[in-house]
């Protein structure tokens, strides 16, 4: 290990500098058990062959939606999203949302976010903080149909909804996204009133899937722009659950046990194999109108940042420099 390195493959995630400890993760073995963190890695090559794997599963056997979800509006949603099932259920869903997205016209795309981005200027580093969140994902409610004015209710609600997702949101929070995921879902219904259950939370799906990992890329972007250096990889890394034994790379993965993938030092930003994300050319091109229209802003903002805390996003957090 070295001097800076962080302590483990999860601390890497906010860590100042974790390319090169990523780097050197992704030349040992493909597949090895962490007792600390008591589960399997998967690096380098292992990310692929796991991603591919038929019976490791994006959610653990007989746990669709997380504790703290079951019997809520956001667990109801939860369970319907492609990103949280497997098989037939992750396939059908799959197929729709590709379709959608590959049917998006991504000039208009580029130029309404531009015309989005120029409406909301950072001014500080507190509204940079907000608004690469915001701009994103009013960009997105757009695309989906919104109108304008409904962008920053649709914005504010997909928020709460992601923040309640992790296993240590508090009760606050839990009961703040149960409001926000059933307005999603009313606004949605008005918007497709022939949507069923299923299309509609993965359409709300698309929303909290553009959140997090946009904001990384745009605030990563933003500091790339800063800096001159380093990558700007969004999303770490991703996990899976066995579901029987699974044998790769002469490893035996017990029924149960959970790998954690490491997407970065893979090359395999935007994930591989069923899973992919299908959002990739939004994604890139929301973040490609954006910077340009914000570059004179930022040119006078003095920012310093660290990183939020999260298991696997990078997003920055700006602060005005010299005021700790
Ligand atoms: C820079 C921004 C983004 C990054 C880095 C990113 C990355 C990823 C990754 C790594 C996965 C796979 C997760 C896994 O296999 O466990 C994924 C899945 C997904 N992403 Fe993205 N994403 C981004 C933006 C978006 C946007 C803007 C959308 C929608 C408009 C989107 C929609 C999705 C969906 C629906 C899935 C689930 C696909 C499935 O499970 O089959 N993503 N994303």
């Amino acid at each position: 290990m070295f001097p800076h390195d962080p302590d483990h493959l999860l601390a890497a995630v906010t860590h100042a500098a974790p390319f090169d400890y990523y780097r050197r993760q992704a030349d040992g073995p493909p597949l090895r058990f962490d007792a600390a963190l008591d589960c399997w890695l998967a690096t380098g090559a292992g990310v692929a062959a796991v991603l591919e794997h038929v019976d490791l599963r994006v959610r653990p056997a007989g746990q669709p939606v997380p504790a703290h979800l079951i019997g809520t509006a956001c667990g109801a949603l939860f369970a319907e999203l492609a990103r949280m099932n497997d098989g037939a259920r992750h396939a059908a869903a799959k197929r729709k949302l590709m379709k959608q997205l590959a049917g998006v016209d991504l000039a208009g795309l580029h130029a309404d976010t531009a015309r989005l981005a120029r409406d909301h200027l950072p001014g500080s580093a507190q509204q940079l903080n907000a608004l690469i969140f915001d701009v994103p994902l009013l960009a997105v409610a757009q695309l989906l149909g919104f109108a304008p004015a409904d962008g920053p209710r649709i914005a504010q609600w997909t928020q709460d909804v992601v923040a309640a997702l992790p296993v240590t949101a508090e009760r606050a929070s839990v009961a703040r996204a149960e409001l926000a995921a059933s307005a999603l879902q009313a606004a949605f219904s008005g918007l497709r009133p022939d949507a069923d259950a299923s299309q509609t939370a993965n359409l709300i799906g698309l929303l909290i899937q553009t959140c997090e990992a946009t904001a990384a890329l745009l605030g990563n972007s933003v500091l790339a722009l800063r800096t001159c250096q380093g990558p700007t990889l969004a999303i770490h890394n991703t996990r899976r659950f066995a579901a029987c034994d699974v044998q790769i790379d002469k490893v035996t993965i017990r029924q149960g046990q959970m790998v954690l993938v490491l997407l970065a030092g893979a090359g395999l930003a935007y994930g591989h194999g069923v899973h992919r994300c299908p959002g990739q050319a939004v994604a890139q091109t929301i973040v490609a109108a954006i910077l340009p229209a914000w570059s004179e802003a930022l040119r006078s903002l003095g920012l310093d940042w660290h990183y939020r805390p999260s298991p696997n996003a990078r997003i920055p957090v700006f602060t005005t420099a010299g005021i700790a």
